[in-house]
């Protein structure tokens, strides 16, 4: 009989779920301290900006959390650099062909053409269009944000016209990805029916095993060593006790 973990696939290391909440915590500083900028003339924004010491604290705050957001994503790039160049993991999250295929096979199952949707590996093209996303949102919010943090010295490489783009750029694109996070991402990991009342595998590490069989399937069969050809719902091999502690690389 196996126990409960035993049913779950290990598939967060706690260095990443570290990683994951100090990204969210800095990340959710900087929104609400730029916003409450953006938007100074709101009540809202006012008792909040007098609520952390002024608009000079809140200055403050905003460009010590953007150091932390490039402190931050600096070793997201590099850690994912060194660990696939050092053959430690494998690059799930490059974007391929199989990609775009599997979008528009899960738009015809969506529509009823196909009876299954496409079998995802380790990272669906959902969650790489997300990641993706999000890191070239956030180099956008630090190229922008240093250039408004240094103007002068930004003009003297750049000409002028920068900075009054930049500050177009990084006022706007941050209620992009502010509506981003918080319709896609929120929806994904708590409102989305396969995870509601929330996806816990960023909290305790572990995803279920039947999880895995939906979204997974490629990954799951890897793991487990039954070739390429399980498909969700169908084909499934038998759990293997041992693959939810040691059977795969946690990046
Ligand atoms: C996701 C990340 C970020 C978001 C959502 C964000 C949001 C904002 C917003 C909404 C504003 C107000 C713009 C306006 O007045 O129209 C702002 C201003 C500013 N941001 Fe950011 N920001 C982010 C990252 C950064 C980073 C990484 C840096 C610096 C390295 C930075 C530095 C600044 C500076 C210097 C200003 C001008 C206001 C001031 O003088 O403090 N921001 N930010």
């Amino acid at each position: 009989m196996g126990t409960a973990k035993s049913f779950s696939v290990r598939r967060f290391s706690y260095r990443r779920i570290i990683e994951h909440w100090l990204y969210a915590a800095v990340f959710m500083a900087l929104v609400i301290t730029g916003l409450a900028q953006k938007f100074y003339f709101l009540d809202a924004s006012k008792r909040l900006i007098m609520g952390l010491g002024g608009i000079d604290s809140v200055r403050l705050i905003h460009r010590l959390a953007g150091v932390l957001l490039i402190y931050l994503t600096a070793q997201n790039i590099l850690a994912g650099l060194c660990g696939v160049m050092l053959k430690k993991w494998k690059p799930n999250m490059i974007i391929r062909k199989k990609d775009f295929t599997d979008a528009v096979e899960d738009l015809r199952y969506y529509f009823g053409a196909t009876e299954a949707p496409a079998s995802c590996g380790r990272y669906s093209y959902k969650q790489k269009f997300e990641y993706w996303g999000i890191l070239t949102g956030a180099v956008l919010m630090m190229a922008t944000g240093l250039v408004l943090w240094f103007p002068a010295f930004a003009a003297s490489y750049l000409p002028g016209e920068v900075i009054p783009a930049a500050k177009a750029l990084h006022s706007n694109h941050a209620l992009l990805i502010f509506l981003i996070i918080s319709v896609w991402h929120i929806y994904n990991s708590i409102f989305s029916p396969e995870v509601f009342p929330l996806d816990t595998s960023m909290i305790t590490g572990y995803i279920s095993r039947k999880r895995m069989v939906e979204e997974h399937p490629l990954e799951l069969a890897e793991m487990e060593g039954a070739g390429e050809s399980v498909h969700a719902g169908k084909n499934v091999p038998p759990f293997n006790p041992g693959s939810d502690e040691t059977g795969m690389k946690t990046s």
